[in-house]
């Protein structure tokens, strides 16, 4: 493993959920880890208060002028930017025939649009220093489809669009862009799903158990290693083999 102290790190989402579990193993390899959030302030400040080299950035990641100022105000406080973790997401889930272009747009905005914000916002300091790393967290869904998920599935199957042009576009340059897609993991946005839904969702996997948020992050960290430079463009699926 190499080194990681000293860089930093902007984590989208990365106070709740897969996000906090990605920003407790980056702060542990010695990264300054900047937060991002929307609405969770409590928890946020307290994220601060448990790493105080780290920092918190609040911002609509479907805002193109947030994720703009997100990254400006990162490179402000810690002069550097080296890990871009797009882990912000939402669900809006309806079948096609009910989903409205408001509930379409809105998806796509923020698990698309805000992954494609933010990576330009990071582009050029990342280049001028000649090295980066862009994980992009997708999903199962994005891979195979789901019922009332065509707006979350579109925007995460984008992300595996961006992440290849991307690591195609910057490969020679010193950066990588990855993607990682999880299957059902245990966190706010599965525990909203009704418990009969969730029970027939866990008799389809395979390992027979949803994920636990620090199994997908341990993945991001390999990713975001200095050592896994020659790792790019691809998806890492982590999901007790729910889909292969
Ligand atoms: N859990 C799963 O089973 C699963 C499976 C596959 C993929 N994923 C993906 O993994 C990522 C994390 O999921 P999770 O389950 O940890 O979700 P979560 O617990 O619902 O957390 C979502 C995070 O995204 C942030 N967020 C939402 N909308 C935002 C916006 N417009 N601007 C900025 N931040 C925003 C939230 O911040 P606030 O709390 O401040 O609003 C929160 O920190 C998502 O991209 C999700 O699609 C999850």
């Amino acid at each position: 493993m190499g080194d990681m102290t000293g860089q930093v790190a902007l984590v989208t989402g990365g106070i709740r959920g897969i996000g906090r579990a990605i920003s407790e193993r980056l702060a542990a390899r010695g990264v300054e880890v900047a937060a991002g959030y929307s609405h969770g302030k409590e928890a946020a400040e307290q994220f601060v208060a448990d790493h105080p080299r780290a920092s918190l950035h609040q911002g609509n990641i479907g805002v193109a002028e947030d994720c703009e100022r997100v990254v400006s105000e990162v490179l402000e406080r810690h002069g550097r930017l080296d890990i871009l973790v797009n882990n912000a997401g939402v669900t809006l889930d309806k079948t096609v025939r009910k989903m409205t272009p408001h509930d379409w747009d809105h998806v796509i905005q923020v698990n698309l649009s805000g992954a494609f914000y933010l990576s330009r916002a990071v582009l050029q300091h990342m280049l001028d220093r000649g090295y980066g790393r862009i994980i992009n967290i997708s999903s199962l869904i994005g891979e195979a489809g789901n019922i009332g998920q065509a707006n979350y599935a579109s925007s995460k199957a984008g992300l595996f669009g961006l992440t290849m042009s991307m690591a195609k576009e910057t490969a020679r340059k010193g950066l990588t862009v990855n993607s990682v897609a999880p299957g059902y993991v245990s966190t706010e946005m599965v525990r909203a799903v009704p418990k009969a839904a969730l029970d027939q969702v866990i008799a389809k996997i395979p390992v027979g158990r949803l994920g636990e948020p620090d199994e997908v992050a341990r993945v991001v960290e390999f990713l975001a290693d200095p050592d896994s430079g020659f790792i790019t463009g691809q998806v890492y699926s982590v999901n007790g083999g729910q889909y292969m």
